[in-house]
């Protein structure tokens, strides 16, 4: 008998398929994630969206934070749906999509995740024809993810083209992030986590904190790390999170925001890492979503 668990795998791989077929231009799945929670995941993600779409790019935001969704808040708009809408068939993707400032889009995942798991075929089937409206809107989807290493953030992360794991320089965010890079690099031995440096007190403070992990993860892991650079700690940051509006827009001349500039600039400018991933784009990340929540119901 074919149970639930064969059948997500099997849809997931006929989407694989599909999309292989399809060939387009797809958008360029980025997670941010942490080992330690309150390092700065939400305000790099919306800000760094916020960068990008201003160099050019269409950005949509997905907050997967099952437990603390806040970048609507950052961004200071007010999603009244989520993608559980789009799951029950309530609503199309277009209609949870809020837009907040430079253009960004933003979806709210809400539960909606979660129901990846129980939905039934035909429903999910549905679901998965209708993120193509997704990929029509996105050159670029940031998913600001919940920290640690719960199934579900490890899903979205291992799932998207491309990781950034977010860490401050103090040892117990250093020690997490490592324990995720690990965690990341034991499931997807290929993949190769980009780290970022958040609220360095100078340019000092960043190279010890980067170097001790580079070191870590070339003599336990033997992986050289991507580092990515760092983002000073800077008061305008919790002030621009007070008003609700992007640092990057209310201090745009701040020092965080400058680093978060340089930081777009070397991402947009990277070419795209590769990654375990075959298929790019919302259909390859809903489809390994899709198997790594399938996987976890079978067993
Ligand atoms: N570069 C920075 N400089 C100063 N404070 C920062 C910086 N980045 C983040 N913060 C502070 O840390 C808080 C938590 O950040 P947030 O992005 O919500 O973290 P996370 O999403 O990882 O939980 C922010 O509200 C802000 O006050
Ligand atoms: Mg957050």
């Amino acid at each position: 008998m074919v149970d639930q668990a064969e059948r997500l795998r099997l849809l997931a791989e006929k989407m694989k398929q599909e999309a292989k077929q399809k060939g387009a231009t797809r958008a360029r799945v980025i997670a941010v994630t942490s080992g330690k929670g309150g390092v700065g995941k939400t305000n790099v993600t919306t800000n760094l969206a916020i960068a990008m779409a201003q160099a050019g790019k269409r950005v949509l935001v997905i907050d997967t934070d099952l437990g603390l969704a806040n970048a609507d808040v950052v961004l200071g708009v007010t999603p009244q749906f989520s993608l559980s809408q789009v799951l029950k068939g309530e609503k199309a993707i277009e209609e949870i999509v809020v837009e907040g400032p430079a253009g960004v889009k933003l979806i709210a995942g809400g539960s909606g995740f979660q129901e990846l798991i129980s939905i039934n075929n035909p429903r999910l089937s549905r679901f998965l024809s209708s993120l193509e409206a997704m990929e029509e809107m996105a050159d670029i989807i940031l998913l600001d993810t919940g920290a640690g290493l719960s199934k579900n953030v490890l899903s979205f992360v291992l799932a998207a083209d491309e990781v950034i794991v977010v860490t401050n320089p103090e040892p117990t965010a250093l020690t997490d992030a490592y324990v995720t890079i690990k965690a990341i690099v034991k499931k997807s031995p290929s993949a190769r986590p980009k780290l970022l440096i958040n609220r360095a007190g100078d340019e000092e403070e960043f190279h010890s904190a980067q170097s001790r992990l580079v070191k870590v993860c070339q003599r336990f892991l033997g992986i050289s790390l991507d580092v990515l650079g760092y983002i000073l700690d800077d008061p305008n940051v919790s002030r621009a999170v007070k008003s609700q509006k992007p640092f990057l827009l209310a201090y745009p001349g701040t020092p965080a925001s400058r680093c978060l500039k340089r930081l777009a600039d070397k991402l947009l400018g990277a070419p795209v890492s590769k990654t375990t991933s075959e298929v790019k784009g919302v259909r390859g990340f809903f489809g390994r979503l899709v198997r790594t929540f399938s996987s976890s119901t079978a067993s």
